[in-house]
């Protein structure tokens, strides 16, 4: 923290968002920008997958003041869920009141085609592990209430935001698993009868901890490819790379959007 506040210079985001799978482009769009490798901040972990660069960005995105982790760490690289959350915590110490997270997902809802792009409404944390779990830290609840996770007022911003950029914006509940082997079409199938729209390998760690420090979280899934059973074809990291690169720069778009208008206040809301 103390190394993070220093090169800070007394900056605080209001906004802290966390990239997904190529959607690094965001990063670009940072005005101001302070650069600081993972390897720099003490305790953070390394990002080491494919499409993640690994480093956080500090500077204004809109008028409003950012930060944006580019490069996640995920659970199936062998990382506790304490870890995986900690540049959220630390994004919370820094003062951010708002969590926009975005991720890569596959699609279960059958409608949804390669570079659908989704609200995530809910999310069922199926990864078996909290960040919460062992002591509790100051500033957490011991039981955090997560009836709603996602912010409405900012899931209702978003949609707005699409419409005024003429994006088709879908709204579902993501599946978060543990991977890192993409899911069985038994498993997917079993997914859509749970009610899941998407599913990934992210997102659901860091939103627990965002809440339990009393963010308004907002998030995105960008559609890479059907979940397994549901397309013509294996699944495949290359596929999805490649899809998140040619639709992220709607969903590039649309954060931009949201956050220039109404996620800087720092007001930590219910989440209601
Ligand atoms: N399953 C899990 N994670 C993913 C997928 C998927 O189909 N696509 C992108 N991330």
């Amino acid at each position: 923290m103390g190394a993070l506040s220093a090169r800070l210079g007394g900056r605080r985001p209001a906004v802290a968002i966390v990239l997904g799978s190529g959607l690094g482009g965001l990063a670009d769009r940072v005005a101001g920008a302070v650069r600081i490798p993972y390897a720099e901040v003490p305790g953070f972990p390394p990002a080491r997958v494919e499409g993640h660069r690994g480093e956080l960005v500090l500077g204004s995105l809109a008028g409003v003041p950012v930060v944006v982790q580019s490069g996640r760490s995920h659970l199936y690289e062998g990382h506790d869920a304490a870890t995986v959350a900690l540049p959220v915590r630390v994004f919370a110490e820094l003062g951010a009141g708002t969590l926009v997270v975005t991720n890569a997902a596959g699609g279960v809802r059958r409608s949804f085609a390669p570079g659908t792009l989704m609200l995530i409404a809910d999310h069922l944390n199926l990864t078996g592990r909290s960040p919460l779990v062992g002591e509790v830290l100051a500033g957490e609840p011991r039981f955090p209430d997560m009836t709603a996770p996602y912010d409405a007022g900012l899931r209702a911003l978003a949609r707005e935001g699409a419409a005024a950029l003429g994006l088709r914006l879908e709204e579902g509940i993501y599946a978060g698993l543990l991977g890192p082997a993409y899911e069985t079409a038994a498993e997917v199938r079993w997914l859509e009868r749970i009610g899941a729209d998407a599913v990934g390998m992210s997102t659901v760690t860091e939103v627990i901890a965002a809440r339990a420090r009393g963010l308004r979280c907002l998030g995105f899934s960008l559609v890479t490819n059907p979940a397994a059973g549901l397309g013509a074809k294996p699944l495949s990291h290359v596929e999805v790379m490649e899809t998140a690169g040619r639709a992220g720069g709607d969903l590039v778009r649309l954060v931009e959007w949201v956050v220039g208008r109404g996620t800087g206040t720092g007001e930590r809301g219910s989440g209601s």
